[in-house]
């Protein structure tokens, strides 16, 4: 009987050995310690052995068992740590891998960049700024902006009109035509009737005209100006715009104010800049400078100083057109991005052609 014992658990040792999965080891369990298995078996009958046997036999069969048990929970430790690090192997992300390089996220439109580089120019000189409403009162886009009802320089920018019944709006004092702003330039009286003077601020938006050739579109984008302070002149408009000039053009820029008439500034000018491509009207290789037409100008903006008539308008805040003093001005952020970058056709900003819009 003891070599049986013996013999059964040299077996159990070599099928525990090379068990290797947890179900098989269960198995085993149950064949070598279970119930009805031999061993247990073995144990159970020892009383009726002859007494001399019981001892060793007792011993053997007890030892074999517990080696056995021993055996089987190791067994049973080492297959399931082998299981887990085969899970997490496969499992195994590789943090040291290089990325992949992200679709090209894309950047602002160069009309966004270029009014974005105006906005801080003159938040750099003091000015704040402020939006305005596209579809605005005839009131505020024309009359109080000093074009009378009949006014010929309404022509002009003749625009888009919208049914006021059709907004539920409050009905706008004056002409009742509501129409989609023709320019920045409302904000200068709804600005005025906001606060008092010193008023510094600038008003970036869209405006609209019934307008499209390479150099005119239906929607384009200014930015208007508005500098009231006591004693305010038109050489600090001056002052103000060569500074602009320079920060956006490049350093040696002149200005050349030049008369011109709009009907809410008087006087009024339009103002060039010196050429930033040429000396003058020549190309530095020789020849007539194609961007400003060998004049050695580049017309940038129109400006003025405010008209009394404007402050007349102007219910609230004390704006008196006997003591009231500013200067305003006003500009086509196309214009003046295409100045810069040398763009040809207006419509090109609109077209969303990624072979244009890449190059800026
Ligand atoms: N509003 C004018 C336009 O759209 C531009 C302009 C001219 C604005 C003179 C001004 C100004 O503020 O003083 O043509």
């Amino acid at each position: 009987m003891l070599n049986e014992i013996e013999n059964l658990r040299a077996e159990a040792v070599e099928a525990i050995g090379s068990a290797d999965d947890p179900k098989q080891l269960e198995e085993l369990r149950i064949t070598y310690l279970g119930r009805n298995s031999r061993l247990t078996e073995i144990l159970r009958g020892i009383g009726s052995l002859d007494p001399a046997d019981r001892g060793p036999v007792g011993s053997t069969a007890n030892k074999a068992r517990q080696e056995i048990e021993t055996l089987l929970n190791s067994r049973k430790e080492a297959v399931e740590a082998a299981a887990l690090n085969e899970s997490l192997a496969a499992g195994a992300l590789d943090v040291t891998l290089p990325g992949r390089r992200a679709v090209d996220p894309g950047h602002l439109h160069i009309l966004t960049q270029t009014r974005r580089e105006i906005e801080d120019i003159f938040i750099g000189l003091g000015y704040g700024v402020i939006e305005g409403p596209e579809i605005e009162h005839d009131h505020y886009n024309f009359t109080a902006l000093n074009h009378p009802p009949d006014h010929p320089a309404r022509m002009l920018q003749d625009t888009f009109y919208v049914d006021p019944e059709s907004l539920h709006i409050q009905p706008p004092p004056g002409p009742r035509d509501v129409v989609l702003r023709t320019h920045t330039s409302p904000m200068q009286v709804r600005t005025m009737e906001s606060r008092p003077s010193p008023i510094f601020i600038i008003v970036p938006g869209r405006v609209y005209r019934r307008d499209s050739d390479a150099t005119h579109t239906p929607m384009f984008h200014q930015i208007e100006g508005l500098a009231l302070a006591p004693g305010i002149t038109l050489a600090d408009l001056r002052g103000t715009l060569l500074e602009f000039a320079t920060a956006i053009f490049g350093e040696g820029r002149e200005t050349r104010l030049r008369p011109h008439y709009f009907p809410f500034t008087e006087p009024s000018v339009e103002v060039d800049v010196s050429c930033f491509k040429c000396d003058r009207g020549t190309l530095p290789e020789g020849g007539r400078c194609p961007l400003c037409k060998g004049t050695g100008w580049l017309e940038i903006l129109g400006a003025g100083m405010v008209d009394p008539n404007v402050f007349g308008w102007v219910q609230a805040h004390d704006h008196d057109p006997a003591t009231s003093q500013g200067f305003a001005f006003g500009m086509g952020i196309e214009r003046i991005a295409m100045l810069k970058h040398g763009v040809p056709d207006l419509r090109l900003f609109y077209e969303n052609d990624i072979r244009f819009l890449e190059q800026f």
